[in-house]
């Protein structure tokens, strides 16, 4: 992407709907590089999340009063708007769920324990998050289906060559990230959905990593389920959609039971209500209903292209920081649309733990662990790596403040 396009995303006027990114700790300004975790929410979203409680407080689709049909309207809509935002069809299609994580168990549980068996394959690929991982893996176990993974190159891609030897007609689903939280990359999923659908298996595809930094169309990737969370994107936490083609969605039993989610209840059954309710009982996220809504308003308006493109231009300015220091290994594919925006990474002499915690002297936030990803980790022979994720606020300063603060870690630890 070019260096127009980066401009063309005005930096400084963004900040200002931030004022957490003001605070100091310390003296210094807060750096912040933890999104990949979670993004910060700007004003926007927490003023449509204050109005929605100051204004239309109330509970939803069961009350006749004008608070809650204003409130049961704003809800509902929201669902219109996520479909919108990631061409799928309508709010058929569109579950609300708490994150990326629940929308996995949902389908796991709700298509997994009802249709698979010991005859039957799941395939992954090394680079799933645990939301994917150890579902599918727990689902395996209780279902006897076996378990395989798509190796991961040296270099962070995934092996389309081994990823059709592991697809075969025994397998009935596929889940795969769409971009990897630890290595950045961006896998093709639009071909994985396809290998998936020549054997007749499902596709899931999870979408956390790439849903606030792309644009995404569902339909274009030809995924049978895709989900992603609202706090990784501007919006507030507790609230997630799960996109499944309507037509498998109607098949589905529910996966969780309650008021709400019922079309006639006798004493000895009880029948669903039309998608999406059958699969939201309870009182829902209403209010993050509201923040995500806001969230993906303001995210337009910024451009999904721009957002993309300011991405890889900062990771690529990262990226090259990084690989010019001599003892620092970045893991995952060199800088452009095959890598999103963060930047995983160890130093030779300062363990993972350790440089976070001397960023943090310095008020830079990174995440440094396993990111959820043990089995990577494993595979990549490190117990750790230090990552820095970036959004639509940060600055090649604030990446310069980065590589400033591992200098300072090494000086310590040398
Ligand atoms: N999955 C989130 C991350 O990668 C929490 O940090």
């Amino acid at each position: 992407m070019s260096q127009q396009n980066l401009e063309s995303l005005d930096v400084e006027a963004i900040r200002e709907a931030f004022p957490i990114l003001e605070r100091e700790f310390d003296g210094e300004q807060v750096v912040y590089l933890d999104n990949a975790a979670t993004t910060q929410t700007p004003d926007p979203v927490v003023d449509a999340m204050s109005n929605y409680y100051r204004e239309y407080n109330a509970n939803v689709h069961r009350g006749i009063h004008h608070l809650s049909q204003e409130a049961s309207i704003a809800y509902e809509e929201a669902h219109d708007r996520v479909a919108d935002f990631i061409g799928a069809d309508g709010r058929e299609e569109i579950v609300f769920t708490k994150n990326t994580t629940e929308a996995e168990n949902l389908i796991a549980y709700a298509w997994g324990l009802n249709e698979l068996g010991p005859d039957d394959e799941i395939v992954l690929t090394e680079m799933e998050h645990h939301a994917s991982l150890v579902t599918w893996q727990q689902i395996g176990k209780r279902t006897g289906a076996d378990v395989e993974y798509i190796r991961v190159t040296e270099d962070g891609r995934l092996d389309m060559d081994h990823a059709r030897e592991v697809i075969t007609d025994d397998t009935a689903m596929l889940s795969a990230v769409h971009v990897s939280n630890t290595l950045g990359t961006v896998n093709p999923v639009s071909e994985l959905a396809d290998i998936a659908h020549e054997h007749d298996a499902l596709a899931f595809i999870d979408g956390a990593q790439a849903v606030p930094n792309r644009p995404v169309d569902v339909d274009a990737i030809d995924a049978d389920f895709y989900a992603f969370s609202g706090h990784k994107m501007a919006g507030p936490t507790g609230i997630g959609a799960l996109y499944g083609k309507q037509e498998l969605l109607e098949e589905m039993e529910p996966y969780l039971y309650g008021g709400g989610m019922i079309r006639k209840v006798t004493f000895e059954d009880s029948s669903w209500d039309d998608l999406p309710w059958k699969f939201e009982p309870g009182t829902p996220q209403i209010a993050e209903a509201v923040g995500l809504v806001a969230a993906i308003d303001w995210l337009e308006e910024l451009g999904m292209e721009r957002i993309q493109a300011h991405e890889e231009e900062l990771t690529r300015y990262a990226y090259e920081q990084l690989a010019a220091e001599p003892d620092v290994e970045i893991y995952g594919p060199g800088p452009g649309p095959e890598r999103a925006g963060l930047v995983g990474f160890n130093v030779d002499s300062v363990h993972a733990h350790d440089l976070a915690s001397i960023m943090n002297d310095h008020a830079v936030a990174i995440r440094a662990g396993d990111h959820c990803t043990q089995p990577l980790h494993d595979k990549l022979g490190v117990a750790a790596s230090a990552r820095a994720s970036f959004y639509v606020y940060n600055t090649k300063d604030e990446v310069d403040k980065l590589v400033a603060a591992i200098d300072d870690a090494r000086q310590l630890f040398s």
